[in-house]
């Protein structure tokens, strides 16, 4: 099919002065008249000779033009009848305006790749991270890797990257395990999605804690499994009542170190009752270690991974709260029996992230930068708590000491989603504490400050637009507001 070519359809309008090169704004013209259905399926354009002279540039500048659209499979050359408009043309994207898909994880994050607010959780300190030595070696991987020949990276992350951790685990958590038993994964959830694929537990029940981590209990429901909320106490999960709930559960998924919300470690007898749980029934502990060895009063204990029993527990790693998150990097540390096994899934269905991330942290790991880190990120998170608790006393009761955060408690009927939702306005992001309550109706309202980005010079504004926070939905619930 052949169809006439029109000038009158296509408005040229070439601009020498503009940076765009004179090429790309052939291509543009045309390219828009094509999409736009004013140049037809068939329609034979102008020869490059015939539109260089009418446009008054080089012929090679429209040769370029046309090539590029042929890449774009907007036309076709026919030979000796010229360049023509392709039969369909590629569809176009549809206008992010006219659609309004929800974002994910809504009632978590405010958004995504923000400027953090005083209070947010789970980002370190902004001022801390040392920028400039990252991107030293991020530069010196990129070049690296660009050099290096070219084959398919280890599913399970870099090998010199898994015996870094391998040897960082063994000094800092206890662990004692071989490097190919370490996965590198994107972070947590990768790592729990990697997990309940190597366990192969979908349509089983598993133990969470209640109050916890509310991506736990919802990755564990899109993951196909049912999460068994267990309390937890002042000694940690209740290993008595989980047995009472739900003895035959395929795993029970925990924060051992510093459990998520309570910041309260397992005690020794509850470990042991847990460990023996799992070795009876043949059941599985996956240990959240999202802090690792940051924990901000004396020395974190060590990993359930660390010790007699470990070979029922599946270790799962990140550095987003001792590096960044915006670095996408964990780890997990499969049972031996298992390592194979997730070595498999990693390679058919869960591959390592990006080696030059791998590579540059290898670098940090090799020259001491992390546990350097880690010792500076300690006293530094340590005396922006003090500071917040000290200038908290004035006004806000606070009731624990949780990991990275302080929690304060509001008196019940106080609606802490709608305090948390209301907060980027004043400037700040604290966290409702309801929603980690497998029932938030039941959960008692209250929010959690993290206190990683406290810098001194924000600290007294920061509270003082917390405490109008609080004094406003004391005033007035806001959820009663709303309605
Ligand atoms: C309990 C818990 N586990 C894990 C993580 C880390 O998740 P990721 O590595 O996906 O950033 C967090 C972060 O806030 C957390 O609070």
């Amino acid at each position: 099919m052949t169809a006439p070519w029109d000038p009158g359809r296509v408005a040229f309008a070439i601009d020498r002065t503009h940076s765009t090169p004179i090429t790309a704004q052939i291509t543009g013209t045309l390219r828009a008249a094509i999409v736009e259905g004013r140049l037809r399926p068939g329609t034979r354009l102008p020869s490059w000779l015939d539109l260089a002279a009418q446009l008054g540039v080089a012929r090679g500048t429209v040769k370029a033009a046309y090539e590029a659209l042929a890449d774009e499979f907007l036309v076709f050359s026919a030979g000796a009848a010229g360049t023509r408009v392709a039969e369909r043309a590629a569809p176009r994207p549809v206008e992010a305006k006219r659609i309004d898909i929800p974002r994910p994880l809504q009632d978590l994050e405010r958004g995504f790749s923000l400027r953090p607010l005083p209070f947010q959780m789970g980002v370190p300190a902004q001022d801390a991270f040392p920028a400039k030595l990252w991107a030293r070696l991020r530069t010196r991987a990129v070049r690296t890797n660009a050099m290096a020949p070219v084959g398919p990276p280890d599913p399970r992350g870099e090998p010199e990257l898994r015996e870094r951790i391998a040897a960082q685990l063994a000094i800092t958590r206890g662990i004692s395990c071989h490097p190919d038993q370490i996965i590198l994964t994107s972070g947590y959830k990768n790592g729990l999605c990697l997990t309940l694929l190597a366990l192969g537990v979908q349509g089983r029940a598993a133990w969470v804690e209640d109050p916890c981590y509310p991506v736990a209990r919802m990755g564990l429901t899109i993951g196909g499994v049912t999460p068994v909320p267990v309390p937890v106490d002042a000694k940690g999960l209740r290993v008595d009542m989980g047995v009472r709930l739900a003895p035959d559960a395929a795993l029970a998924l925990v924060t051992p170190g510093q459990q998520a919300p309570t910041g309260v470690t397992l005690s020794p007898e509850r470990r042991a009752a847990l460990l023996a749980w799992a070795a009876r029934e043949e059941a599985w502990i996956v240990e959240d270690d999202y802090l690792g060895e940051l924990q901000l009063d004396g020395r974190a204990a060590p990993a359930l991974a660390s010790g007699a029993g470990a070979e029922r527990v599946i270790h799962i790693g990140s550095f987003s709260k001792t590096l960044s998150p915006a670095l996408g990097l964990g780890f997990v540390v499969a049972p031996l029996a298992l390592a194979a096994r997730f070595g498999e899934v990693a390679g058919y269905l869960n591959p390592a992230p990006n080696v030059t991330t791998q590579l540059a942290l290898t670098d940090f790991l090799a020259g001491g930068h992390f546990l350097r880190h880690l010792r500076h990120m300690k006293s530094l998170y340590r005396e922006r708590r003090d500071a917040l608790h000290a200038r908290l006393d004035r006004d806000i009761r606070v009731d624990a000491f949780a990991g990275l955060a302080v929690i304060a408690h509001l008196p019940r009927g106080h609606d802490d989603v709608a305090l948390a939702k209301h907060a980027p306005e004043l400037g700040i992001a604290p966290a409702p504490l309801s929603i980690w309550n497998a029932d938030p109706a039941e959960g008692q309202p209250g929010l959690v400050l993290c206190v990683t980005n406290l810098r001194p010079q924000i600290l007294d504004k920061a509270c003082d637009a917390l405490a109008a926070l609080i004094d406003e939905g004391t005033a007035a619930p806001l959820s009663a507001r709303a309605a």
